[in-house]
C-alpha cells in the first residue's frame, strides 16, 4: 500500500533538504570538493563507474545532440554530456538541485540551462530533444505515467528515453531489506514498503520498485526497449567488511558480475520514440 500522504509538495520538501548523496559528503555543499566527492561516490566500482554510465547514456557519441534530464539533481549526468559537446537542459523540482547544477557547470566552465519545475509540465516544444533521461526519479513519484507522457512529447521521433528505476527482484530489495527488518532495530516492525521508502533518507516520502516487465509497461508508448541491471556490491553480498575487501581483491569488478546483471538494484531502461 502506498501512503496516501505523498504529494508533490512533500516530495519537493524532502529533496530540497536532502540533495542526493549529500549526507555522505563532509565538504560544504556547492564547493568544488563537494562535487569531487559526489563524482567519486557515483563512479565507484560498486555504484556507476564512468564506463558503465557512458554505455547507458552514450556521452561520447552525444556531440551536437540536444539532451534533457528530468530530475537532474546536481547535474552530474548532464555535465558528462556537456563535456562531449551536447546541448544540455536540466529541470528539477527543487531550487537546491538547480543551484547545485548551475554551480557545477560554473566550476567546470561548461554550458547548460537549468530550471526549477515539476517535470510533468515541461516548458519545451514537441519533438525538441534527441535524448530525454530521468535517472532515479520516477520511482519517487506515485503516478509517473503523466511525467513519462510529457517526456515522450518533447522527444523527437526516433529519439531516446533513458530511465533508472529501483529493481523489484534485486538482492537488496528481496534479501537486504528483509534482513534489516529482522535484525536492525531502526527497521524492526516496519513494512517492506516503509523500509524501501527510507532508502534515500528516513523522511523520504516514497520509493517504489519495478520489475523489467513493469518498467517496460511504464514505457509502453516507446519501442526497442533495452533493460540492463547493475549495482550489487560485495559489501551487500558478504555483509562484513573484510570478506568484501577480499572479494574485491580476487573477484571481477563489482559492476561486472553476473549477480549484478540479474539481481542488481539499478534497473536501466532505454527505448526509442517511434
Ligand atoms: C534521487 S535524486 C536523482 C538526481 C539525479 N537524477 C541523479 O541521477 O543524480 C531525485 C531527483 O528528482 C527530483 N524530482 C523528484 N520529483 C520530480 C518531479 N516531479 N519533477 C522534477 N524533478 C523531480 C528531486 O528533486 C531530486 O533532485
Amino acid at each position: 500500500m502506498l501512503p496516501a500522504t505523498v504529494t508533490i509538495e512533500s516530495v519537493r520538501r524532502f529533496w530540497e533538504d536532502n540533495p542526493v548523496a549529500a549526507e555522505g559528503i563532509a565538504a560544504p555543499l556547492s564547493s568544488p570538493e563537494y562535487f569531487r566527492c559526489f563524482d567519486e561516490i557515483r563512479e565507484a566500482q560498486d555504484c556507476e563507474p564512468y564506463a558503465y554510465s557512458n554505455l547507458i547514456h552514450g556521452y561520447e557519441m552525444s556531440h551536437g545532440k540536444r539532451v534533457l534530464d528530468v530530475g537532474c539533481g546536481n547535474g552530474y549526468v548532464l555535465s558528462r554530456y556537456a563535456r562531449r559537446g551536447a546541448e544540455v537542459h536540466g529541470v528539477d523540482l527543487t531550487g537546491t538541485a538547480v543551484k547545485l547544477s548551475r554551480r557545477r557547470f560554473e566550476i567546470e566552465g561548461i554550458h547548460g540551462s537549468f530550471q526549477q519545475i515539476d517535470g510533468v509540465h515541461l516548458p519545451y516544444p514537441d519533438h525538441h530533444f534527441d535524448i530525454v533521461c530521468s535517472m532515479g526519479v520516477l520511482h519517487h513519484i506515485a503516478d509517473p505515467a503523466p511525467l513519462v507522457a510529457e517526456m515522450r512529447r518533447v522527444l523527437k521521433p526516433g529519439g531516446e528515453i533513458i530511465v533508472m528505476l529501483y529493481h523489484r527482484y534485486s538482492y537488496k530489495y528481496v534479501v537486504l531489506f528483509r534482513l534489516k527488518r529482522l535484525f536492525d532495530p531502526r527497521y524492526r516492525s516496519m513494512t517492506q514498503q516503509d523500509a524501501l521508502n527510507r532508502n534515500d533518507g528516513a523522511a523520504c516520502p516514497l520509493a517504489m520498485v519495478y520489475s523489467k516487465g513493469e518498467a517496460i509497461a511504464l514505457l509502453r508508448y516507446f519501442d526497442q526497449h533495452v533493460c540492463r541491471l547493475n549495482q550489487l556490491s560485495y559489501r551487500q553480498l558478504f555483509l562484513v567488511g573484510p570478506l568484501a575487501r577480499l572479494a574485491r581483491a580476487v573477484l571481477p569488478s563489482e559492476c561486472d558480475t553476473w549477480l549484478a546483471r540479474y539481481f542488481g538494484w539499478a534497473l536501466y531502461v532505454t527505448a526509442r520514440k517511434p
